[in-house]
C-alpha cells in the first residue's frame, strides 16, 4: 500500500475565526511561533503565494520542505518550489516524508481543509471583527470533532490563549 504522510493544519484564529489583516497575522504571539517552528522544522509545508510573501522578507521558512501554491507560472524562488493546484502539490510531497503541515492561508485553508486528517487551532480569546480572512468555524462544520484543550498562556499584550486539536470523527 503507498505510504501516505499525515496532513496536519496548524493555524492560529480568534474567537471569531478570524486570521489576518492586511496580509499580516492578527495577533503577536512569539510562544505560538515557537511552537509553530518546533512542530513544522524538518517537515514538509503547503502555502498560498501570499502567505509566502506575508513571511519575513518573502522568503520560505528555513528548515522545511516549503511548496507555495500559485497559479502564475513563472513564479519561482529560492529554497522553494511552486505547484499550480493541489494535485501538483500533492506530488511534490517527498515520498518519505511523514507529516505535512498545511500553513495558510484562507484560500489555501479552504481548499485543503478535505484533505486533512488534525487541525492544531492556537485560539485567541480576543475577537476580531474587523479582519479581512477567516478560517471556517470547525465546530459548524459535520466531521469535525475537539479532542484536545491545552491552556497556551498569555500574549506579550495580554491576550489569553490556548491550543486545541480537532481530529476527523
Ligand atoms: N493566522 C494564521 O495562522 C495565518 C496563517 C497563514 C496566513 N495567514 C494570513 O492569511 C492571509 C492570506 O490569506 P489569503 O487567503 O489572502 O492568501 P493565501 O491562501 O496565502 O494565498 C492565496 C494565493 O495562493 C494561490 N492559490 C490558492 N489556492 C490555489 C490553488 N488551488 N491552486 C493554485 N494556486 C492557489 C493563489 O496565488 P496566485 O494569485 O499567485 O495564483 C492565491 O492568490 C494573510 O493575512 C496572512 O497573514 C494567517
Amino acid at each position: 500500500m503507498d505510504h501516505r504522510p499525515k496532513y496536519r493544519l496548524i493555524v492560529a484564529v480568534t474567537e471569531d475565526w478570524a486570521i489576518g489583516k492586511d496580509g499580516d497575522m492578527l495577533v503577536r504571539n512569539p510562544c505560538d511561533l515557537k511552537r509553530f517552528k518546533r512542530l513544522t522544522t524538518g517537515h514538509t509545508v503547503i502555502m498560498g503565494r501570499r502567505t509566502l510573501e506575508s513571511l519575513p522578507g518573502g522568503r520560505p521558512l528555513p528548515n522545511r520542505a516549503n511548496i507555495v501554491l500559485t497559479r502564475s507560472g513563472d513564479a519561482q524562488g529560492e529554497g522553494y518550489r511552486t505547484a499550480r493546484g493541489l494535485k501538483e502539490a500533492k506530488a511534490l510531497v517527498a515520498s518519505e516524508e511523514d507529516e505535512v503541515f498545511v500553513i495558510g492561508g484562507e484560500t489555501v485553508y479552504r481548499s485543503l481543509l478535505p484533505w486533512v486528517d488534525e487541525c492544531l487551532v492556537t485560539l485567541h480569546h480576543v475577537r476580531r471583527p474587523d479582519a479581512d480572512t477567516w478560517f471556517p468555524d470547525l465546530d459548524a462544520i459535520d466531521g469535525w470533532t475537539l479532542s484536545e484543550r491545552e491552556p497556551g498562556g498569555t500574549t506579550p499584550d495580554g491576550t489569553p490563549f490556548e491550543y486545541l486539536t480537532y481530529v476527523r470523527e
